[in-house]
């Protein structure tokens, strides 16, 4: 049974793909937190604190399709994903799955953080077909260079990125 899982990505930012996996989970579970990775080293065009940000006002808009009591926590992490999870209590990783060409990277880094503390375990979603093309990159992308990218992403980012690209 599981009581908790600990949702781990760079979020940047978070799109409508991360938040159906979200909405998702919290039909199954009772306690999801999602772990905002500092992941410096991808140079995020959100800072740390805006990518967690823009994830709680983006939850507060859909907090209707959760369809029960699950509690959702977001935090951030600068260190390793499975002592930040064992930090809090959480021995189970949710990763979304949106293609054949996902798996052979989330099966390294599942295998590696196994590796790394034998008590945790990974457990996968498949994204909605319908997001199954869509990443954080694609967004920032389509952003930057004026396109509409109204059905990809919640509202609250919508305006982040039109502020941080300095669009009207
Ligand atoms: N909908 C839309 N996009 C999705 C998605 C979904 N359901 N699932 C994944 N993506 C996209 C992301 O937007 C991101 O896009 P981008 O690379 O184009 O910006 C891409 O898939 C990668 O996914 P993301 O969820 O951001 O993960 P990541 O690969 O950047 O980071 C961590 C994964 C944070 C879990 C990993 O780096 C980590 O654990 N870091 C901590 C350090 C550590 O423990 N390292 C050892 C583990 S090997």
């Amino acid at each position: 049974m599981i009581d908790a899982i600990i949702y781990p990505g760079t979020f940047d930012p978070i799109t409508n793909g991360h938040l159906d996996l979200i909405i998702r989970a919290a039909r199954m579970c009772k306690r999801i937190v999602v772990a905002v990775a500092a992941n410096y080293e991808k140079h995020p065009l959100f800072e740390l604190d805006e990518r967690v940000r823009l994830i709680q006002d983006s939850l507060q808009i859909v907090a209707g399709n959760y369809g029960n009591d699950a509690i959702i926590e977001v935090r951030c992490f600068d260190n390793l994903l499975v002592e930040f999870a064992n930090s809090i209590g959480i021995t189970t990783i949710l990763r979304g799955l949106r293609a054949v060409s996902d798996f052979e990277y989330e099966l390294q880094q599942a295998s590696v953080n196994r590796v790394l503390d034998c008590k945790i375990e990974t457990i996968f979603l498949m994204t909605s077909e319908r997001y199954s093309y869509l990443s954080s990159s694609a967004v920032r992308s389509i952003a930057r260079y004026h396109g509409c990218v109204e059905a990809l992403v919640p509202p609250p980012v919508q305006q982040a990125l039109m502020d941080k690209l300095g669009f009207e």
